[in-house]
Order: C-alpha cells, then sequence, then structure tokens
C-alpha cells in the first residue's frame, strides 16, 4: 500500500454486523480476510459487548490490581489475573470475561472459516483503567505508535491478532492513532537493528528471561517495537491518522502488523488470539514474510 497520504478508508474496513453470532456469507468472509491479513482494521460500529446487570458494577478501575496493567482471563484454564475483590467478585469477573472469550472467539470462527483449528485462543483481557500515558519507559507506553512484540514471550512467527470492543458506559470513545504500513515501518527501522544472536537467545531461555526461544523473527518484530516507541522525531512526524472507536463500538486486528498507539479512553475488553504462519490465506502480507524479503534471509528456522 505505498500510498502517500492516509485516509481513513486505506487504514479501516467498516463491517454492519450487530451480533457477535450473526451467520456470515462467503463473500463477506473473503472481504474481511483479506482486509485483515493486508493490514486494515476491521471495525464494527454496531458491535456491542453489553454487560448483564450485575455485571456494571465491575465497570470501575478499582477492581483491577494496581501492579498489573490489566485484569487477564485464560478460557483454557479459568485462571483470572490481576484482579482484586473477594473470591465471589473474582469469580463475577472471571464469567464476565468468558463470556468475552466465547462471544469473540464466535465471531472469528464465522468470520475467517479458513483458519478453522488453527485459531488459538490465548489470553482476554479487561481493561477498566484509563489508558496511561504516563508510563515509566517508552518501551511500556502504548500511546506511542508500535507494533505489538513482547519480551518474554517470543511467538516464532505466529501471529497476534486481537479483538476489542470499547463498553465506556459514559459514550466515551477509546482513541487510537494507526500508523503507516508495516512494510514502511520496516524499511525505516530495519537497518538500525542490532544483528541476532542465536547464543544469546538460548542463555535468556536457559535463564528464563524468555518463556521459548526468541527466534531471528522475534529478536527484529521487539526491536522494531521499541525503536519506533523510542524515535520522538518519528512518533510525531511518521504518517499516521487518528481513529476514535466510539463506545458499543468492536474492532479486529493483527496488532503485530498495524502499526498502533492508544491515546485515551477506558473500559475495553479484548481477546488475543494467536495464528501460526501457515495457515494466512496471503502468506505474503505477514510480518515474517515481509521482513524475510526485506533482510533476504529466512528468520525462523536454526538458531
Ligand atoms: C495496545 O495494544 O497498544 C493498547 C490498545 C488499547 O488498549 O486500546
Ligand atoms: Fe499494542
Amino acid at each position: 500500500m505505498a500510498c502517500d497520504t492516509m485516509d481513513t478508508e486505506h487504514v479501516i474496513e467498516t463491517f454492519d454486523l450487530s451480533s457477535w453470532a450473526s451467520p456470515v456469507a462467503d463473500s463477506l468472509s473473503q472481504k474481511a480476510l483479506t482486509a485483515l491479513e493486508s493490514g486494515k482494521v476491521l471495525y464494527f460500529p454496531k458491535l456491542d459487548f453489553p454487560l448483564d446487570a450485575h455485571e456494571t458494577r465491575f465497570l470501575d478501575p478499582r477492581w483491577s490490581d494496581p501492579k498489573s496493567k490489566n485484569i487477564s482471563f485464560s478460557q483454557t484454564t479459568g485462571l483470572l489475573k490481576g484482579a482484586l475483590g473477594n473470591p465471589q467478585d473474582q469469580a463475577g469477573l472471571a464469567r464476565m470475561l468468558s463470556r468475552y472469550a466465547s462471544f469473540s472467539t464466535t465471531l472469528l470462527r464465522a468470520l475467517f472459516p479458513q483458519y478453522g483449528d488453527n485459531l488459538k485462543l490465548a489470553r482476554t483481557s479487561f481493561r477498566p483503567a484509563e489508558v496511561n500515558r504516563r508510563a515509566l519507559s517508552p518501551r511500556k507506553d502504548d500511546s506511542r505508535l508500535h507494533v505489538d512484540a513482547f519480551p518474554a514471550s517470543p511467538t516464532g512467527g505466529n501471529r497476534i491478532l486481537r479483538v476489542f470492543t470499547n463498553v465506556h458506559p459514559n459514550g466515551k470513545t477509546r482513541d487510537w492513532r494507526l500508523g503507516e504500513p508495516f512494510e514502511q515501518v520496516a524499511e525505516h527501522f530495519l537497518s538500525g537493528i542490532r544483528p541476532f544472536s542465536p547464543a544469546w537467545s538460548s542463555l535468556m531461555r536457559t535463564l528464563g528471561i524468555t518463556r521459548g526461544y526468541r527466534s531471528a523473527y522475534d529478536h527484529y518484530m521487539l526491536h522494531l517495537h521499541d525503536t519506533m516507541k523510542a524515535d520522538e522525531a518519528y512518533q510525531k512526524q511518521a504518517r499516521q491518522i487518528p481513529f476514535s472507536f466510539p463506545a458499543h463500538s468492536s474492532w479486529i486486528v493483527y496488532t503485530d502488523l498495524v502499526s498502533h498507539a492508544a491515546m485515551a479512553g477506558q473500559f475495553a475488553f479484548e481477546q488475543t488470539c494467536h495464528l501460526p504462519d501457515f495457515a494466512h490465506a496471503h502468506p505474503e502480507t505477514t510480518p515474517l514474510a515481509r521482513l524475510e524479503a526485506l533482510l533476504h534471509r529466512k528468520l525462523t528456522h536454526g538458531s
């Protein structure tokens, strides 16, 4: 997508669905898949996650443990993390997050039948705090444009697909910035990233600094993330577009592909899924394929 200016239609594809369990026609599913993999945000202005009457009390930042950023839940293990409250409160929070996990995966399965069982459910989060713009370090500051990559959790090329819903009860928008396409981000920063060291990656795994082996792919993704965030001039001057997601809307995005920053907002749900590299409809669009093309070498094999 080489374009000099960025318009909303370059980065956002809008869908009319108003139910998480809507049947999805083949043509719609194809359109959604192509838009998603090409690096657009799929935006559902009418798709809300209505809370049950007894859940509205959870719309309060006091439920979240100040030590963790978000309240998180694993649908696989049933474990809730980062929440305060007595066992009954915690069970209520877990049920609410579990409902979001079920709703969002129902939609993902209907929208992307090609992904089938390759789409793996990961963490569900509830974000009751105001978006934090006073992070301690630039690398932790999500109000700076970045692509998602996490120091302790290498993906080895598996994708990070996320579903978000803004559930603000008083109509506050969740304000993002969306940056230039991945290729341009990579072209801008790749030459300044130090070479990958397999020995250092092995050591980090042995010492438990990383959960698993940080591959060359993870190395470049993490350094893209960190150098983008640290570059003040880039943050201001890079091509970008602000977009405000209204309360009671949802969106789906590959956050490892789409440069994004969260500027303001409170009360959101988020579901993360992972997809292996081989399961893409358009394998040439993945960050792995794009980095390999720019670096002229494989990034996930060998150590
Ligand atoms: C992020 O992924 O950078 C944060 C998104 C959000 O909480 O809105
Ligand atoms: Fe992010």
